[in-house]
């Protein structure tokens, strides 16, 4: 699938305007402070997620103004559509065809766009909540119902937590809610092991192709619910609730759950978390979302939108090369930003489009 054009009004500091996009490779050139970056994010936001920069909806308003707002043209094999968001501070609402949605979760799946900016340095290098944001993500990509799922532990576990933060209360008052969470986290937790499993093959087999001399890359779940690779069984991780119990009634805090799993991600042997060197890091993120991406065009059959922002600056040439080439081995809009003018092996794709962003305004 591919975005032909995208129409953004007051977002950030983008000029209002109309750009159009090509279904291949697009590279989108322009010096530091540009709008390079805001204009990758407006595409990214079409996807149904929230910004890989902010929480904050008010953050994306051009300063000083009360209402911005993107739509883009999404070609897919089923046919085009028309996806938009109109964001307010605090607020967003999507729209599809002109309609307003129920929720913005409705735009999961219409638009999939795998990214890849700075900012995803902290999957390897940061907590582990990030890296459950992009195993709980890309899941959702693959399956959109995943989503309620993850939306129903979520609930169940603000209840518990509430509970927990009363006074007075001994174990009835929490089983319930531990009978519940035993169920979901079972679910969750079994999801993100074949998840993982799958990924895990294809990341570390793009990783021996690309980054060649730093090791197998390996990635396994750390979570309170397996022993080895394998998931206990519901008793067991309902027994494990239990006797949590008293230690979660003591602190008046949940200790246990899918909240706490962590990916475990190795290089060689050697936890790429503590040890992986910058280049080493990115190699790392763009093989694991090489690896969705493989994922996402064996299930639907069509290539997501790709998004590289920026991920030239410390990559050896040789690896941005073996990357590239990679990328653009197949048809899919690939969608670029750089400072410099583009690379031999983006030149060498063959018809590449190229916009220049300067100051706000995009220009052929
Ligand atoms: N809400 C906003 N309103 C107006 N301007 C904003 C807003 N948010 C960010 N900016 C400005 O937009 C400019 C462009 O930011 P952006 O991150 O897109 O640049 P870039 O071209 O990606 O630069 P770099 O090459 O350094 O990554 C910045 O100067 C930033 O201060
Ligand atoms: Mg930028």
């Amino acid at each position: 699938m591919f975005v032909s054009s995208l129409k953004v009004f007051k977002f950030r500091n983008l000029a209002d305007q109309t750009i159009e996009l090509d279904s291949g490779a697009v590279y989108i050139n322009g010096l530091n402070g540009n709008g390079k970056t805001n204009l990758v994010e407006a595409l990214y936001l079409l996807s149904g997620s929230r910004s890989f920069r902010t929480n904050s909806t008010g953050e994306l308003l051009k300063w000083g103004e009360r209402e911005a707002s993107v739509f883009g043209t999404v070609v897919s094999k089923n046919g085009s559509e028309e996806l938009g968001l109109i964001f307010t501070p605090g607020e967003r609402t999507a729209y599809s065809n002109g309609k307003a949605l129920d929720s913005v979760t409705d735009l999961i799946g219409r638009l999939r766009v795998i990214a890849f900016s700075p900012a995803d340095l902290s999957l390897v290098k940061g907590s582990p909540s990030g890296r459950r944001k992009f195993l709980d993500r890309h899941m959702v990509d693959l399956s959109p119902g995943f989503i309620k799922l993850l939306m129903a532990y979520q609930r169940a576990l603000a209840s518990k937590s509430a509970v927990l933060k009363q006074s007075g209360i001994d174990y009835s008052h929490i089983k319930p809610w531990n009978e519940l969470l035993a169920e979901y986290c079972g679910k969750i937790v079994d999801n993100r092991l074949n998840f993982i499993k799958s990924l895990g093959e294809r990341a570390a087999e793009f990783h021996n192709q690309y980054a060649t001399t730093d090791g197998e890359l390996v990635i396994t779940l750390e979570s309170d619910f397996i022993q080895g690779e394998q998931i206990l069984s519901q008793n067991d991780i309902l027994d494990k609730f239990e006797n949590a119990a008293p230690r979660e009634m003591m602190t008046r805090t949940p200790v246990l759950g899918a909240q706490r799993d962590d990916l475990a991600i190795t290089l060689g042997g050697v936890d790429a978390r503590a040890f992986a060197s910058q280049g080493q890091t990115r190699s790392v993120v763009l093989s694991l979302k090489l690896g969705v991406i493989d994922l996402l065009e064996g299930l639907t059959g069509e290539s997501p939108v790709i998004l590289l922002d920026d991920v030239d600056s410390e990559l050896d040439k040789g690896r941005s090369e073996r990357l590239f080439t990679a990328l653009l081995s197949k048809p899919r809009q690939v969608i670029v930003t750089g400072t410099e003018a583009p690379s031999d092996y983006l030149l060498a794709s063959g018809n590449l489009c190229t916009r220049t962003v300067s100051q706000g305004k995009v220009v052929p």
